[in-house]
């Protein structure tokens, strides 16, 4: 009988601790588990490149310009993260159902994997502004449904694909209406990725000025994106689409006054997310190829430095097609741009 007593104590001793162990390794095991915050993820992005938004693959993949070894290529440039530029409305083909294709998440998923096969980040932005910025209320719905969609197909990816719920709200697109509609996004994308890192900017195209109307949930897995394209007249001289397009021979010469008015700007930008505590990607700067190379390599140069001064991250508008800093016919960097985004493989991050 002793020995019966003795024997159960053991096994409840045994037991206990088997019990206790058990606990500790489930609590370290939900730690490890805990998705990195916004602004752990906002220093992994680092530097970046925008790609595919205008690319002939989503009309024919025989005809991409982009293939599985620009991946690699960008990689090895010495950047971490690729905003991949979605046309949904565009080329997903959708329906009255507003369904997106198969062929079209077929590209996507590829974008995906071979990002993350080469160690870059990838954010997934709905590139539809000016469709958004045209009809608001008319195409609220099509943008929902494309996030419920998107959102369901990656919600297993780890944590380097993020989301970017739309570049660039602009025209009617007005505060008003974006604040509650970025919301309603949000919701649908947290239905599906409760801790998914999330990008959402401003209106008037992503600018600076417009951060202090920009409204948001307590959420704090975002990180708010900005775009820079100033001056101007400078970055979009000859630009057809802009009302820059019939200016030529702007330089940007580093000058005191010019250098002061990227600072004043990038000043704004930091003061707004000190207070209100986010993180900031600047998603989109660049200048066109009318503009003389000394001149954009100097400014490219310029807003990167600025910009990674103040802790940001980025992504440079963009790969090839225009603003390029690689020349896909030539199969090339454009050096002199390469060069000011990423100036030397010591000065890479990662
Ligand atoms: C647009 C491009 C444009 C660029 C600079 C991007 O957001 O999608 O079409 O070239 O901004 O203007």
């Amino acid at each position: 009988m002793m020995r019966t007593v003795c024997w159960c104590n053991h096994f409840r001793a045994d037991a206990a601790i088997v019990c206790l162990l058990g606990a500790i390794l489930f609590v370290a095991s939900s730690r490890a588990a805990e998705p990195p915050d916004a602004a752990t993820q906002n220093q992994r992005l680092g530097r970046g490149v925008n790609i595919l938004g205008y690319d002939p693959i989503w009309q024919n993949r025989h005809e991409a310009r982009l293939q599985e070894k620009h991946f690699r290529l960008i990689r090895e440039a010495g950047f971490s993260n690729v905003r991949v530029n979605l046309h949904p409305f565009r080329d997903g083909k959708l329906g009255p159902d507003h369904r997106l294709s198969r062929e079209w998440f077929d590209i996507v998923d590829w974008a995906v994997k071979n990002a993350r096969a080469n160690g870059l980040m990838a954010i997934l932005d709905c590139h539809e502004y000016l469709a958004m910025g045209d009809d608001p209320r008319g195409n609220r719905e099509r943008l929902l449904a494309v996030w419920r969609q998107i959102a369901e197909r990656y919600k297993d990816e780890p944590d380097d694909v993020l989301f970017e719920i739309l570049n660039e709200p602009c025209e009617k697109l007005t505060p008003e209406l974006w604040n509650p509609l970025l919301r309603d996004a949000l919701k649908i994308i947290r239905a599906t990725n409760p801790r998914r890192t999330v990008l959402v900017g401003p209106t008037s195209w992503n600018s600076i000025d417009a951060l202090p109307r920009l409204d948001l949930p307590e959420d704090r897995d975002l990180i708010v994106t900005v775009h820079y394209y100033s001056p101007f007249a400078f970055t979009h001289q000859g630009a057809p689409w802009t009302s820059q397009k019939d200016t030529t021979g702007v330089a940007w010469n580093a000058t005191d006054q010019q250098r002061r008015a990227i600072e004043k700007d990038f000043a704004l930008a930091a003061s707004w997310a000190r207070q209100h505590r986010r993180p900031i990607f600047l998603g989109e700067f660049g200048a066109l190829e009318k503009g003389d190379m000394d001149s954009r390599a100097r400014w490219t140069s310029f807003v990167a430095r600025q910009a990674e001064k103040l802790g940001w991250s980025w992504a440079y508008w963009q790969l090839d097609i225009n603003f390029a800093v690689y020349d896909a016919p030539r199969n090339a960097w454009v050096e002199p741009i390469r060069r000011a985004l990423v100036p030397s493989p010591a000065s890479r991050k990662q």
